[in-house]
């Protein structure tokens, strides 16, 4: 058997882990401030990594994407349950140009802010939402993203002389990577886990609080016919 061949068929394996970036390599930064951001703990994740090549990179809570961005993984699945976010990211994805010239429109001034803060996105199409959404990420104080109870984004003005709301070329990047990814509004803790694990008294302990049931498998491959019979293996969910 040659390298690349299985019983005479020729087989492609895409693992690695970075896609051919455009403009010299340069991977893209995080395109919105974001509290909680992983940005500055990269270098010290760096190692931690694995070292394993991958071909899917899973994130449940992407944010500003710090960790995923520098990574610039083949494959991935994208994770958030902030609808604004996850409607950004698409649109970066699928109508980037759009977005572009949509976010030629905003102005830097308090009132227009506060104009922009009193629409309802969920009445706007999804490239005005995302332009309005990149424009108050880039404004508004400190780079916070805040809502109240009815959804209203609060957060005050920044009062910054000359943010940079549009960096076009890091946007291009992003949609390049985003390419590659499917990206999902949800909440990771309503996903339904199911695991099975041997049944000791230590998974039980891990899992207690979990659903557990009983299931037998059977060990039929031992040299000793007695060790052969049903042998017990635990279920867990964390739902019923
Ligand atoms: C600190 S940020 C993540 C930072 C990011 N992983 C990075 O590399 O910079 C946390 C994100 O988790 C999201 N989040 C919080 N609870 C969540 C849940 N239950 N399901 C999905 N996303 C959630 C928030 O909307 C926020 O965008």
């Amino acid at each position: 058997m040659r390298d690349g061949q299985i019983k005479g068929l020729p087989y492609l394996i895409t693992l690695t882990q970075s896609i051919n970036l455009p403009f010299g390599g340069i991977k893209p930064k995080p395109p919105v401030k974001w509290a909680g951001g992983k940005g500055q703990l990269i270098s010290q994740f760096e190692p931690l990594f694995p070292k394993q090549e991958f071909t899917l990179y899973i994130e449940p809570f992407l944010g500003g994407g710090a960790v995923f961005f520098h990574i610039s993984p083949l494959e991935a699945i994208l994770i958030d349950n902030n609808p604004e976010l996850i409607n950004f990211y698409i649109v970066v994805r699928d109508n980037l140009q759009a977005l572009l010239a949509d976010l030629e429109k905003h102005q830097n001034n308090k009132e227009y802010y506060y104009s922009m803060c009193a629409l309802d996105p969920d009445k706007m199409d999804a490239v005005s939402r995302a332009s309005r959404f990149l424009y108050l990420n880039k404004t508004g104080y400190n780079g916070l993203w805040r809502v109240n109870k009815k959804g209203k984004h609060n957060v005050p003005f920044g009062q910054y002389k000359n943010p940079r709301i549009v960096d076009k070329e890091n946007l291009r990047q992003v949609s390049r990577v985003l390419q590659r990814a499917e990206i999902i509004l949800g909440d990771f803790s309503k996903g339904l886990v199911m695991l099975s694990n041997s049944d000791t008294p230590f998974i039980r302990e891990l899992y207690e609080g979990y659903d557990l049931k009983v299931v037998y498998a059977r060990r039929a491959i031992n040299c000793c016919a007695e060790k052969r019979g049903p042998v017990s293996e635990l279920v867990v969910r964390n739902y019923i």
